[in-house]
Order: structure tokens, then C-alpha cells, then sequence
């Protein structure tokens, strides 16, 4: 499998699995309508490429079109075919993440994850393309006590953008149940941070962000002025809630040892988490980021955000026994290589 279709690719973890599928020979083709990116992560992967010497010729193909229209996604099929090069997997990341706004518009978070993705699969299946490996979330779980969760954890998300997150993967199933030459990888991500080391590319929420690691790197360069901790009594080592972090450049390869697990497995269906298995409380991430890169993250204690939780952590045992992975990134690099990425780039890819 060479030619690969990334739904998504100019966003977080798009672009920097964009660079990685490319820097292994992949020929890419990325569907994106630029909701919430631009072009500019995808001009800067070639700059890095160039960089490291890594001739990438006419290997990226790059297309601006709404996943929810089927006409879109067959803009780029075609594309491929013409090429030659026809698209023998899909990497599907493109799809709306905002907690807080899925409250709001749960309907939109219905029309761009769950309508985005049938178009797509109606359109794999017309063009005979079986293979998907699929953005799901830590947030399908309803975690429990302080104990690491596996994939058969228990599910129920709480909010519409995890619902969405989660029916997609019911999806799938059925997709599967009804014709089995599909091969499905939903990768249920934890909490992706970090950047490329090159401080070239790296997250840009647009707005104020609502998660801890972009609010810090804010903080980090003075654009706000402090972190409100949610909460100092949860019952963790520190009172503060703890994360799996998990470095975006780990998460990308991640998705390369999918697709490589893809072709060489029987065709089925399958759910895997992709966390280092490493709980890291708020103010522990607060500390690290300060003594790696000798700032001063000035915080506050507010109380508890609303749905919550103490403990989020990853068992990684099946994407280590099953994808052969197994993160190298620790949360000093998380914290060196997003800081390199908003110092370069304090107000993201705007000039
Ligand atoms: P992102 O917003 O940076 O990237 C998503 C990309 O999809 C953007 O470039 C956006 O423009 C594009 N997109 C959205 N709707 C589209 C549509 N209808 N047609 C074409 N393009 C569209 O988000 P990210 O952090 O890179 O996340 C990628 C995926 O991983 C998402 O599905 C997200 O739900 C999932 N995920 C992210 C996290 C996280 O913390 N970042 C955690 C778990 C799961
Ligand atoms: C949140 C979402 C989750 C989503 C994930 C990635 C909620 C309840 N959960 O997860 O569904 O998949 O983002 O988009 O919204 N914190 C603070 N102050 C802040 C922000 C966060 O103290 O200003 C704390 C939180 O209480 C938590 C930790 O930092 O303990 C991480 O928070 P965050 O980055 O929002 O990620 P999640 O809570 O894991």
C-alpha cells in the first residue's frame, strides 16, 4: 500500500503524520477545506522535507474540498487514478473537535464527523478502497476509578463531539459486518501535544484554546496571562487532573505502524489506543514545561470544570503487542518541542 488518501491533512495531527507518511516514501494525497487549518502547515512540510534532503517529487497532491460532499472526495480519487498512483487507504482525520462547541452546535458536529464520514465511505466503496484507519478519542470512555483503560473499557462519551466519535466507530463496525473485505483501524487517540522538532509546524487552535498544553504555551509567551487550574482536590497525587499526554510526532508514527498492521493482517476491524501509558498531572506538565525551557507559567486555582475527570490514562499494550509501537517522546520532549513551535510562531501560521 503506497497511495494514501489523509482526510484532514492540514491540521494538528494530519500535517505532522502528512510529513512522516511522505518522509517514508508514501505518496499522499490530502483532502482539506481548510476549516480549521490553512495551507501553510502543508507548504511548511515540504520546507522540512527539502531540509532533511528527503525528495518528496510529485508524492503530496493537495486538494481543497468539504468531505461532505461526495463530489469532493471523487475530485480527488480521480485525481489519483488519473496519476496512476490510485488511493489504496485512507487516513481519516477531517472533522470539527471542540468540546465546548459541540455542546452548543451539536448538530454541526453531526453534519461534518458523522456525514463527512459516510460520503467518504460511500465513495471508498465506489472505488473499491477498503482500508481506513480512523481518528477516534479517549473520550468514547467513561472513566472510572484511577486505573489505566484498555479498549474494552467501558464507553459513553459526554458530550455530542464524543457521541459522534463514537457512532462513527459503531459505523464501522456494521460496514465491516456487511462486507468483510474492509480492514478498520479507529485509533482512540489520548491527549496529543507537542510539535515537529523543527518548530515548523505545530497545533493552532484558532481563538482562545480551551486545552491545557496550547492555553500554557500562551501563557508561555505572554499572549495570556495565566493558567486557572480546574480543581486542586480530585483525588490524584497533587489534587490537579491527570492526562495521558502523548507527543504529536509519537502519534504520527502511530498511524504508520496502522497502515503497515493493515496490510499485513486478515481483513477485520479493530480499536486501539494510542497513549504512552504515562499519567501526567496539571501542575507536574506546568513544572516540566517551566525547568525545560526556563519560563515562568504563572497559575491560578478555579474550580472544577463541568463533565470532568480525575484520571484519563491510557493501557497502550495492544498498539505495542499489535502495531509493534512504542512512544519514544517523553513529556520534556512535549514541552521543549511545542514551546520551539509557539515561539517561532506566536500567533501560529499567521504572519
Ligand atoms: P484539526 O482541527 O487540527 O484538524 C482537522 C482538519 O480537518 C482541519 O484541517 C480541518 O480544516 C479539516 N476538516 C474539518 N472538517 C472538514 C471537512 N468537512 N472537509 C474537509 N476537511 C475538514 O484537528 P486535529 O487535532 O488534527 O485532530 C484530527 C482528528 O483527530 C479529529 O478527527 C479529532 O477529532 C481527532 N482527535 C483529536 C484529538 C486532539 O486532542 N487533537 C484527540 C482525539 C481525537
Ligand atoms: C478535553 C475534553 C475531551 C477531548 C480533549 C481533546 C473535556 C471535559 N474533555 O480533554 O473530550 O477529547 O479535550 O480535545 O472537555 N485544565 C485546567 N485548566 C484549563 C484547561 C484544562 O486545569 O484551562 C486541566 C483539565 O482539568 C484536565 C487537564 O488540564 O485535568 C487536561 O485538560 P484538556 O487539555 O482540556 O484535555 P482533557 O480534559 O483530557
Amino acid at each position: 500500500m503506497n497511495s494514501i488518501l489523509v482526510t484532514g491533512g492540514a491540521g494538528f495531527i494530519g500535517s505532522h503524520t502528512c510529513l512522516s507518511l511522505l518522509k517514508k516514501g508514501y505518496t499522499v494525497y490530502v483532502l482539506d477545506s481548510y476549516i480549521n487549518s490553512s495551507p501553510v502547515p502543508l507548504q511548511r512540510i515540504s520546507i522540512i522535507l527539502e531540509k532533511e534532503n528527503v525528495k518528496i517529487d510529485d508524492k503530496l497532491t493537495i486538494l481543497k474540498g468539504d468531505l461532505r460532499k461526495e463530489s469532493d472526495i471523487k475530485k480527488i480519487f480521480e485525481i489519483a487514478l488519473k496519476k496512476n498512483k490510485p488511493i489504496e487507504a485512507v487516513v481519516h482525520f477531517a472533522g470539527l473537535k471542540a468540546v465546548g462547541e459541540s455542546n452548543k452546535k451539536a448538530i454541526k458536529y453531526w453534519d461534518f464527523n458523522v456525514l463527512g464520514t459516510i460520503s467518504l465511505l460511500k465513495v471508498m466503496e465506489d472505488y473499491d478502497c477498503w482500508n481506513i484507519v480512523f481518528s477516534s478519542s479517549a473520550t468514547i470512555y467513561r472513566p472510572k476509578k484511577n486505573s489505566l483503560m484498555d479498549e474494552n473499557h467501558e464507553l459513553g462519551p459526554s458530550n455530542p463531539y464524543g457521541v459522534t466519535k463514537f457512532v462513527i466507530e459503531k459505523m464501522l463496525n456494521d460496514a465491516f459486518r456487511s462486507n468483510q473485505k474492509w480492514r478498520i483501524i479507529n485509533l482512540r487517540y489520548f491527549n496529543p501535544i507537542g510539535a515537529h522538532p523543527s518548530g515548523l509546524i505545530g497545533e493552532d487552535p484558532l481563538g482562545i484554546p480551551n486545552n491545557l498544553f496550547p492555553l500554557i504555551m500562551q501563557v508561555a509567551i505572554g499572549k495570556i496571562n495565566e493558567i486557572k487550574i480546574f480543581g486542586k482536590d480530585w483525588p490524584t497525587k497533587d489534587g490537579t487532573g491527570i492526562r495521558d499526554y502523548i507527543h504529536v510526532m509519537d502519534l504520527a508514527e502511530g498511524h504508520l505502524k496502522a497502515l503497515e498492521f493493515l496490510i499485513n493482517e486478515k481483513p477485520q476491524i479493530c480499536n486501539i489506543n494510542l497513549g504512552t501509558g504515562i499519567g501526567t498531572s496539571v501542575l507536574e506538565l506546568i513544572k516540566t514545561f517551566e525547568k525545560i525551557n526556563n519560563v515562568k507559567i504563572p497559575y491560578v486555582f478555579t474550580g472544577r470544570r463541568k463533565g470532568d475527570n480525575a484520571f484519563v490514562v491510557a493501557d497502550n499494550s495492544l498498539a505495542q503487542s499489535n502495531l509493534n509501537w512504542i512512544p519514544k517522546m517523553n513529556i520534556e520532549h512535549m514541552c521543549r518541542d511545542g514551546y520551539l513551535w509557539q515561539i517561532n510562531n506566536p500567533n501560529g501560521y499567521l504572519k
